[in-house]
């Protein structure tokens, strides 16, 4: 994509984009528009030609310098009713039309959408990557994303171009998660998953990263992981990407792990052939990790982060996890796997364990698709919220959640489940009861391995991947809690 700054517009061949809100005749530069208009902007919109109707995108033609230019416009509704997500959303609506109508060059006259143009710059920068963003390169077209072709002149006396960037720069690390979780799962796997996050961090400033194979793996003691992912032949990985900013007020760094099960056929306990279905994604959390660390790394953020990566693949052999299996921790706890298909919290549980003792964190997010059962509770539409802390602790997440428009619940977690999760005969811990509440017992699951650090846990099994289009994503991966995770650490409240 090709990106110019103007502080007026310039008669060319671009389509001639605007935003429109209500009550037009309030805004700024209502003269400027009337202009390029031709003196008709309110004819135009009683005649019902162009909408201000909020999210309606409608196109007209107009006649500038004896050319005929076409007009894209998207309704804003009652200006005194946006909000930069508002505004976000009618962006990315508007990107949506225009991969449609396959424009290629653009001038968007920045102050008609009646909102700060810096959030408006911003907004574009990240839609444009998003709304419309596919993974391409796995069909035998040679089919190109309709961004990369598209020339944007951002029309503005504002100087936006650090706001556009900003945009721009969250919105290609959601789209580089996106992909991750959309790849097949026999061409990403944890290895070759490893060898491209290498590839992709390799010459970013101040990131060290380290890959634990299997057999490193097994010496160490990361019993779990190493029992869920035995039986692939694409044995599981451990991957650590550390970043510390010279300006990193804090030595504790914030830990966000993923789960990263590149493929989950269920194991013995097998998955039935529906179920089974789309289960690539189950490494959305390690992707959506990744793209948070992408972001953070770019924006050079000043801050101290880590990610863990538990990647493994759960599939079926003669040497594969059994249901009455005992297995011991990293942190020497055992476990009775009662079904092979609760396997993420398994590998969670040895890389919250390694993430705590290891880098002793301020705080611990992790991120997983873990379990149908937060879905029955909350629907697909919500991530389901988990914590070892007061409600208190999570507040300003909620508030970033409400920022970014990334619904979240807060669900519970107490002694009840603690005692669930010590069930088991024969062994320390029991990683499946078959009772209701599935989504809070695998979340007391994990809390037995975080050592009192304080944590929050993500079930993202409903948000990971959608079947309906939204204007930030076309249907499948969506990037879940990337901007919000980015919009807590960037609000500076992360440790209030
Ligand atoms: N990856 C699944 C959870 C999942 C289900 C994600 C549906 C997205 C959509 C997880 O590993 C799993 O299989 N969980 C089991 C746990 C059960 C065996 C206790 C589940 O939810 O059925
Ligand atoms: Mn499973
Ligand atoms: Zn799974």
């Amino acid at each position: 994509m090709n990106i110019k700054f103007e502080e007026k517009y310039i008669a060319d061949e671009a389509a001639i984009v605007i935003g429109l809100p209500e009550n037009i005749k309030e805004l700024k530069n209502f003269d400027e528009l009337d202009t390029l208009l031709n003196g008709l902007t309110e004819e135009i919109i009683s005649a019902n030609v162009l909408s201000d109707k909020y999210g309606k995108v409608t196109t007209t033609g107009v006649t500038i310098q004896r050319q005929y230019r076409k007009v894209i416009a998207v309704g804003l509704g009652d200006s005194s009713e946006l909000t930069a997500l508002k505004v976000q959303k009618a962006v990315g609506k508007l990107f949506q039309f225009m991969a449609g109508e396959k424009d290629t060059e653009i001038q968007i006259i920045l102050d008609t959408f009646s909102f700060e143009p810096e959030d408006v710059a911003d907004a574009v920068g990240m839609m444009s990557a998003v709304s419309s963003h596919k993974l391409t390169g796995y069909d035998s077209s040679d089919k190109k994303q309709f961004h990369d072709e598209l020339d944007i002149t951002l029309v503005t006396k504002a100087d936006v171009k650090s706001a556009y960037e900003h945009g721009a720069s969250l919105g290609s690390s959601i789209t580089l998660a996106r992909d991750f979780a959309t790849m097949p799962p026999n061409m990403l796997y944890p290895e070759s998953f490893a060898d491209q996050l290498a590839v992709h961090f390799k010459d970013r400033p101040h990131v060290k990263g380290e890959v634990k194979d299997f057999d490193t793996l097994i010496q160490e003691g990361f019993g779990l992981l190493a029992a869920v992912g035995k039986a692939s032949v694409r044995k599981p990985r451990l991957v650590t990407i550390e970043y510390k900013h010279p300006d990193a007020t804090d030595d504790a760094p914030i830990a966000l792990i993923g789960k990263g099960i590149t493929y989950d056929s269920g194991g013995y306990s097998l998955k039935s052939r529906n179920g089974m279905r789309s289960m690539k994604y189950d490494m959305s959390g390690a992707a959506n990790v990744v793209g948070m660390m992408d972001a953070i790394t770019k924006l050079e953020l000043p801050v101290h982060a880590v990610a863990v990566l538990a990647l493994a693949e759960n599939m079926v052999d003669g040497n594969g996890m059994r249901p009455d299996d005992v297995y011991k921790s990293l942190s020497g706890k055992t476990v009775e796997v009662s079904n092979t298909d609760a396997e993420g919290r398994l590998v969670l549980a040895d890389a919250v364990y390694y993430a705590a003792t290891k880098f002793s964190p301020k705080i611990m997010m992790d991120f997983a698709t873990l379990t149908g059962a937060v879905i029955q509770a909350i629907g697909e539409n919500r991530t389901g919220v988990f914590t070892n802390q007061g409600r208190k602790f999570i507040n300003n997440l909620l508030i970033s959640s409400k920022v970014t428009g990334e619904d979240i619940w807060h669900l519970p977690m107490s002694e009840q489940e603690d005692e669930r999760v010590k069930k088991s005969d024969i062994a320390d811990l029991l990683n499946a009861d078959f009772k209701p509440g599935g989504a809070s017992f695998a979340a007391a699951f994990i809390n037995q391995f975080t050592e009192g650090t304080p944590w929050v846990h993500f079930d993202i099994a409903g948000t990971s991947n959608t079947s309906r289009s939204t204007p930030f994503a076309k249907k499948g991966s969506t990037g879940v809690m990337i901007r919000t995770i980015l919009d807590l650490i960037e609000s500076g409240t992360l440790y209030e």
